[in-house]
Parts: C-alpha cells; sequence; structure tokens
C-alpha cells in the first residue's frame, strides 16, 4: 500500500492528489445515494463508479445518460474528474447530475483516492 501510494504521488506530480482513501469513503457517503462501487455494482439514480478513473464518460451499460453526458465526449482521468466534482455542470453542461460539487481540493484528492481502489 505504501508503494503504491508513492507512485500515485509520482505520477500525480504533486501531494496533495493521493488523496486519504479512509477520508475518501468517508466523503463517498455523499455520492452512495445515488452511485455504487464494488463487486455487486450497478445503476441507481446515479451509474456505477468502478474503474472510473479511465472510464470514458456515459460507458456503462445499465445506466440511461443525458444527452449532455453522452455527447461530452470525456475521458475521466484525474483532471476532469476533479472538475466534474468541483462543479458538475461546469464540465458537463446539461448534466443530470443533481450535485453542488465540492470545493475542497484535498477532499477532492481523497475522494479520487478511494474510487481508484475499485
Ligand atoms: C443526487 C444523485 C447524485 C449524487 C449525490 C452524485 N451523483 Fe454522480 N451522477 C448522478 C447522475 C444522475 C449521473 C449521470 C449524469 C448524466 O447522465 O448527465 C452522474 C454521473 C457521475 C459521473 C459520470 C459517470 C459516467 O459513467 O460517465 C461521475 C464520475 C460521478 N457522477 C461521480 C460522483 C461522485 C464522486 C459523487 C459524490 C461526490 C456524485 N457523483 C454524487 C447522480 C448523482
Amino acid at each position: 500500500m505504501k508503494n503504491c501510494l508513492l507512485i500515485l504521488v509520482l505520477i500525480a506530480g504533486h501531494a496533495s492528489a493521493a488523496g486519504d482513501p479512509k477520508n475518501g469513503a468517508f466523503l463517498f457517503r455523499r455520492c452512495a445515494s445515488c452511485h455504487a462501487v464494488g463487486p455487486y455494482a450497478s445503476a441507481g439514480y446515479g451509474p456505477q463508479l468502478n474503474g472510473i478513473i479511465g472510464r470514458k464518460a456515459a460507458s456503462t451499460k445499465d445506466f440511461k445518460y443525458s444527452e449532455a453526458m453522452k455527447k461530452s465526449g470525456l475521458t475521466w482521468d484525474e483532471k476532469t474528474l476533479a472538475a466534474y466534482l468541483r462543479a458538475p455542470h461546469d464540465v458537463v453542461p446539461g448534466t443530470t447530475m443533481r450535485f453542488w460539487g465540492i470545493k475542497d481540493e484535498q477532499q477532492v484528492a481523497d475522494l479520487l483516492s478511494y474510487m481508484r481502489t475499485f
């Protein structure tokens, strides 16, 4: 685990991007009313988020995405994901994700590090 975090720090380029997956798990409770992760995850109010980092936007089969998300052409890398979590409607205008966004960079980093484990 230590090695893994170290590698992530190196890839991300700056320390805060490594995040704290434990705090991320705590923060994910805000997402869990709509999103599932883990081996039995399926779509709910929102699409399941397994392997989200590196996944193409609107690519799960069991969720009906908005036209806006389907046409976004995005791939969820760390940068776009962080931007989307900060301000969903700025990154994908017209998205049906009803979420006001997380302004705190460290919280976003923690969430990403948690989601990376699925
Ligand atoms: C109130 C329900 C709700 C909450 C809370 C919510 N989301 Fe979403 N999310 C959605 C919906 C609905 C979509 C699909 C949006 C669309 O099609 O435009 C979505 C889409 C996404 C996507 C794009 C998925 C894909 O397959 O392209 C990501 C990533 C995401 N949400 C992450 C999060 C995270 C992380 C949180 C918590 C910080 C969160 N969401 C909170 C409802 C929600």
